[in-house]
């Protein structure tokens, strides 16, 4: 069985210790070098995410704070066509920054749900905790923490009423496609006729837009990606030296594939607790990839995982699409 960690909006370290050595371990010995971007979210990690979304070229966060500024309304017009009485379940809720303008207008509208944030992190749900009611005094909410299908089989056991799911912040595009597809289906099997998944993509655009999300002037997004190395440094004794690598993000305007890479600038050796690593100059280490879609392809991939698109909300300049997707 796939076990799947989404990058949440706002997150902490997803695994144990010794997983998190084993993968690192795993991912440096074998051939290409690669590091899972599930580890990118440590504290350090999670600050310079906040710092990320604050750059003036990662145009992600903005956008979809554009479609729930502007458009809840319509969301919410199109939920309810399509479903009868609701409970909100947020994947990865993070801060749920964006998701309070659909909280507010749901409850200025009068409709009667709960909302419950998922979250990996204990941090996350406690500040949520701490915030919503100070906020939406309103709200009846009931936080969840852990992995995202146990906490999706948890809050099916709390409601009895349809599932509208989020899945916010393009987190999808994390995953490789047919690990998205594999994700997507997991979702749709915990759901059942009249639930909702409303699902974030970023979409293709002009290259030169996309690559310089991922390659900001303030290399905070460089520092993103070196981070991994010093937390393997801090957590696994590891002898990583932060000048031997440069951040190259690349990006496929064909297959809509971008991805990063840190690269050894000489030939070096490392240790990480201990066992011995070699790069050779050059060698590239494969850090993440965050795909962009076409509606088109994200209309496929619902149709694919058992859902059946209905709409999407996109920003002023179309560069990003909350999607719609109902069960039959
Ligand atoms: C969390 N995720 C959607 C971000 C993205 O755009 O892929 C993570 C990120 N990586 C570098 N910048 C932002």
């Amino acid at each position: 069985m796939h076990t799947f960690t989404i990058v949440p909006q706002r997150s902490a370290p997803t695994a144990a210790p010794s997983d998190f050595r084993e993968d690192i371990l795993k991912g440096l010995t074998g051939t290409p070098k690669r590091l899972d971007s599930k580890y990118f979210y440590d504290a350090a990690g999670d600050r310079l995410f906040q710092e990320i979304m604050q750059v003036p070229e990662y145009y992600l966060t903005g956008c979809e704070m554009d479609i729930l500024s502007n458009q809840t309304r319509d969301i919410i017009r199109a939920i309810r066509a399509h479903t009868g009485e609701f409970d909100l379940v947020e994947l990865g809720a993070g801060d749920a920054t964006k998701t309070r303008f659909l909280l507010r207008d749901l409850l200025d509208e009068g409709v009667d749900f709960t909302y419950f944030p998922v979250d990996i992190s204990t941090n996350v749900i406690r500040s949520l905790e701490e915030y919503l009611p100070m906020e939406l005094p309103a709200l009846r909410y009931k936080g969840l923490n852990g992995e995202y299908f146990d906490m999706l089989q948890a809050a099916g056991a709390l409601s009895r009423k349809h599932k509208v799911v989020l899945l916010m912040g393009a987190n999808i595009g994390n995953f490789h496609p047919g690990e998205a597809l594999q994700f997507c289906q997991a979702i749709r099997k915990q759901l059942q006729p009249g639930d909702l998944l409303l699902i974030g993509f970023d979409l293709k655009k002009d290259p030169h837009v996309i690559l310089d999300a991922y390659n900001d002037r303030q290399g905070v997004t460089k520092a993103f990606n070196l981070n991994l190395l010093t937390r393997i440094n801090r957590e696994l004794s590891a002898t990583f030296d932060l000048d031997d690598f440069e951040h190259f993000p690349t990006y496929d305007p064909l297959t809509g594939s971008c991805k990063s890479y840190l690269f050894s600038r000489r030939a070096h050796r490392v240790y990480i607790d201990g066992v011995p690593i070699d790069f050779q100059e050059n060698e590239p280490v494969y850090m993440e990839i965050s795909q962009k879609y076409s509606l088109q392809e994200a209309d496929r991939m619902a149709l694919s995982a058992g859902f059946y698109p209905i709409t999407s909300f996109q920003d002023s300049r179309r560069w990003f699409a909350d999607c719609l997707w109902g069960v039959e």
